[in-house]
């Protein structure tokens, strides 16, 4: 006998109200849709995403099923490092549109019953903002370069850096400046690319300024916001040298004194006292690259941020064991701190799930396109698990299409800003950030308005197939398993809430768990291994990552790397 998919309809997504939330934390179970702008939806025609684009696909997002909508940064910006190089924290970058835009897109998406967060970028800015402008124009004396980390070079002449760190993007964490005068001067601090100085958040005048950026943004009516290198605003006293040659790697978990220093606790503590005073519940999301997710808990303590961004579960790979592993620390992690758990396993800084699990084991940054085919099978699988755990779960565009990551870009086309400071030894974000095919046969693909229009990076011949347009009514398709997945989401209560799972016993290479609440119960069953295996039907098929699902006798065939969620 074979079971089929279950009725899927759902309940349509009212409009937000503002007091929406007010009895129940919106975020704990909710699905958040990461949008990256210039890579979204193109209304011009100019090659780059934009506001109007994502404000015409927000009904595809509504009927996508997610609750809300994570919006990369869209600020002013020389776009240095894809925007993450903010000029201007309250205005919106032309070649994204307006402020007008902004505030259009916020209503659509209310009006929609979607939330929308936008991204916080205060660990540094761009070397075009206003402030650190002045601080070099105005020279050594300037009080504004107190905002910033200015210090003398080591070495009879100043000539070396003031200390040893080292940038994530590849060389020296330090740049040295120009004085007026034409005589080099002190050197400046940058995490990230020489263009994004580290903010001093020591100086009063940069915790007041976020504050009203905060207040900028939520009187604008966004419910949120996800905070860039939530974990890097405080560097130790003194700004110690680390020593040994291994530092950094592209967002390295590793304790650092510039990482997870215990003081940028306080700062999420005033910022949620901001966040209190709005009606709707407005969120903060931590993105925290801690060494344990027990680090990571300290961001989300009730008087501090919402959630926090599950690295340790997006860096697992699929493996039953490592993955009941990370289950089980994660939940016991929140626990105590009563937040849930944030599940991600995409997002546009690391190879793609689809393309990472179609490779062996070797971290978040692949550069091979591996097995298509597996990665895309294990990837389908991985999202219907993660769906099932409690908690809140983030989405990254194009996953739903099952995109794989672009692992063939020319260099010439590349634009991450770690390819050219590590001779293209890392850098290989660009591949997850190829713009998404909506329709048609031709680039780009529905992307922008016009067939054979341009689009800031190629995309590949065979995305026309992949394209929403191509997925949609094909019940194979995973568009239409990601818009299952979400709709029996929001029709089983028992999946996404509370903080508890029970596993129950199965063959090797399996997971098998139980989720209970009181409308009733649900089993989630996972089959990591590259065979069948067979197990006793739990329940009546919900969902299967892997079409349907036989059942003969009460023995239930879990097909090679698939998920299958049983209503109990
Ligand atoms: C994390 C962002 O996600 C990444 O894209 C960016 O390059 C760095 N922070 C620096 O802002």
């Amino acid at each position: 006998m074979t079971q089929n998919l279950a009725d899927t309809s759902r309940p349509a997504a009212a409009p937000i109200a503002a007091n929406a939330g007010a009895t129940r934390g919106w975020w704990r179970d909710a699905v958040i849709y990461q949008v990256y702008p210039r890579s979204f939806a193109d209304s011009n025609g100019d090659g780059m995403g934009d506001l109007p684009g994502i404000r015409s696909r927000l009904p595809y997002l509504r009927d996508l099923g997610v609750d809300a909508v994570w919006l990369s940064p869209f600020y002013a910006s020389p776009q240095a490092d894809a925007g993450y190089d903010v000029a201007d924290y309250r205005a919106v970058d032309p070649m994204f549109g307006s402020l007008l835009d902004a505030d259009a897109l916020i209503r659509d998406a209310h009006q929609l019953g979607l939330r929308i967060i936008v991204d916080l970028v205060p660990n540094h800015s761009s070397d075009q903002h206003e402030w650190f402008q002045r601080a070099l124009r105005d020279g050594p004396a300037s009080p504004l370069r107190d905002r910033y980390h200015f210090r003398p070079g080591k070495g009879e002449n100043g000539e070396l850096p003031p200390n040893d760190w080292e940038s994530i993007f590849g060389g020296p964490a330090w740049t040295r400046s120009t004085d007026p005068d034409g005589t080099p001067g002190d050197w400046y601090l940058h995490l990230f690319a020489p263009e994004q100085p580290d903010f001093n958040w020591e100086n009063a005048a940069v915790a007041d300024e976020f504050r009203s950026i905060l207040r900028f943004w939520l009187d604008m009516g966004v419910d949120g916001f996800r905070i860039d290198v939530a974990h890097g605003l405080v560097k130790a006293q003194g700004l110690p040298d680390i020593g040994g040659s291994d530092q950094l790697k592209l967002l390295g978990n590793d304790v650092m004194p510039f990482f997870d220093q215990d003081g940028v606790h306080e700062i999420y503590r005033s910022w949620r006292r901001i966040l209190d005073e709005y009606p709707g519940q407005r969120i903060g999301v931590a993105e925290a690259w801690t060494p344990t997710v027990q680090r990571t808990a300290n961001y989300v303590r009730p008087d501090e941020l919402h959630q926090a961004f599950n690295f340790q579960y997006l860096g697992t790979y699929w493996d039953a064991a490592a993955l009941r592993e990370v289950i089980d620390v994660s939940l016991d992690s929140m626990r105590p701190v009563d937040a849930p758990t944030t599940w991600v396993l995409s997002n546009h800084d690391v190879t793609r799930h689809a393309t990472r699990f179609g490779n062996p084991p070797g971290g978040t940054q692949i550069r091979t396109a591996g097995d298509r085919e597996l990665g895309l099978r294990r990837a389908r699988a991985a999202t219907l698990l993660m769906l099932a755990l409690p908690g809140s779960a983030y989405l990254y565009q194009g996953e739903e299409l099952g995109l794989p990551d672009v692992t063939d870009l020319p260099d010439e086309v590349r634009q991450d800003p770690s390819f050219f400071r590590q001779a293209g030894q890392d850098g290989f974000r660009d591949g997850c950030r190829v713009p998404i095919p909506w329709s048609g046969t031709e680039a780009p693909y529905g992307f922008g308005p016009t067939a054979g229009g341009p689009s800031w990076l190629p995309q590949p011949a065979e995305w026309a197939e992949l394209s929403v347009e191509a997925q949609t009514g094909d019940p194979t398709s995973t568009l239409e398993l990601y818009r299952s997945a979400l709709a029996v989401r929001r029709a089983t209560p028992a999946l996404g809430a509370g903080s508890e799972v029970t596993w129950l016993d199965g063959p090797e290479g399996t997971l098998t768990f139980r989720r209970d609440s009181v409308e009733g119960s649900f089993v989630c069953t996972v089959n990591t291994t590259g065979e069948q295996v067979l197990l006793g039907a739990p329940g009546r098929v919900l969902l299967s990552s892997a079409g349907s699902v036989e059942v003969n006798a009460g023995e239930a065939v879990l097909e090679a790397d698939s998920t299958v969620w049983w209503a109990v």
